[in-house]
């Protein structure tokens, strides 16, 4: 089957650099508005492992749409005004959750969400002002505008699927270790071999690992960041260690990704700061004889 010819529009919507400008704009205007970590965090998703965003728009769509099924019915005139009063309150936070999570994009990624950010504020201001006009008993015009605000954020969502499924903006992007890595017990390196307290990366089965040595101990994470795949061996390490007394955790060494400065502890994986929301995936070590030996739980 073909695909439709709208994909092809929002394909070349990714490669539309004059956007570019707008969105350095609004970047700045997103990272001054929402400054504390604990803040951002929050909005992007990182206590419930992923993005907060695509389940706080269901209260305004699911509104939205009920508020259109009411008004092709006779008498339901109050009841659709109250939903798609709830839909627009509703569409604030959502939409300050959803550009937390745009600002910490790529560039094809962000233009998209751009104009995706464009539709929904404009189908928000089309619902608003259906409101006015049922307040002023004009319940023509604010079924019109309503059904024009719902045909502006279906293509609103058009675009969010197209960033989620064709872009893999939001999604885990080291999950598919698990699949990829083969199981049980692999060499590594010569436990001498590895530096002490330095980031490192080393291929195993063709992947690549990051390693963190402590002594006798060594932590193995996937090297792939599971924001949007950056190279954590060439992040900034953070933690007591280094006598770095911002560490978050009181002594748990971390790595910052050189890219967006999600913060992951070397140790367990587990999120320290987002934008990633879903922990990197951590390997199982043993030393057999001098030689360091990972084994990844779960793997295929
Ligand atoms: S790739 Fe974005 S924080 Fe790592």
């Amino acid at each position: 089957m073909k695909p439709l010819p709208a994909l092809e529009l929002v394909t070349r919507l990714e490669d539309a650099e004059w956007l570019d400008p707008v969105a350095k704009k609004v970047r700045k205007v997103v990272k001054r508005t929402v400054r504390p970590q604990w803040a951002r965090d929050i909005l992007h998703g990182v206590p419930i492992g992923h993005p907060v965003h695509p389940l706080a728009v269901q209260v305004p769509l699911g509104s939205w749409i009920s508020a259109a099924v009411l008004d092709a019915l006779p008498g339901n005139n109050r009841a659709a005004t109250v939903l798609i009063g709830v839909g627009t309150a509703s569409a604030l936070p959502s939409a300050v959750a959803g550009f937390m999570d745009w600002s910490q994009l790529h560039s094809q990624q962000q233009r998209v969400g751009l104009v995706h950010a464009a539709a929904n504020i404009t189908a928000a201001g089309l619902y608003a002002a259906s409101l006015v006009a049922r307040a002023n008993r004009q319940q023509g015009a604010g079924k019109a505008l309503a059904y024009l605000g719902l045909g502006v954020v279906s293509f609103g969502g058009f675009l969010g699927g197209h960033l989620s499924y064709r872009q893999a903006a939001g999604v885990n992007h080291s999950e598919d270790i698990l699949h990829r890595f083969p199981s049980g017990w692999h060499p590594l390196a010569p436990l001498e071999d590895l530096p002490e307290g330095k980031l490192h990366k080393r291929v195993v089965a063709g992947l690549p690992l990051l390693v963190f040595r402590e002594a006798e101990s060594v932590n193995v994470l996937s090297d792939v960041c599971s924001h949007l795949s950056g190279p954590l061996h060439e992040g900034k390490l953070k933690g007591a260690s280094l006598n770095d007394a911002s560490a978050s955790d009181g002594g748990d060494p971390c790595v910052v990704c050189p890219w967006h400065g999600s913060t992951f502890s070397l140790r367990s994986g587990e999120v320290q700061a987002g934008p990633a929301t879903a922990r990197q995936p951590r390997f199982e070590t043993r030393v057999t004889g001098g030689l360091v030996e990972v084994n990844l739980p779960g793997a295929d």
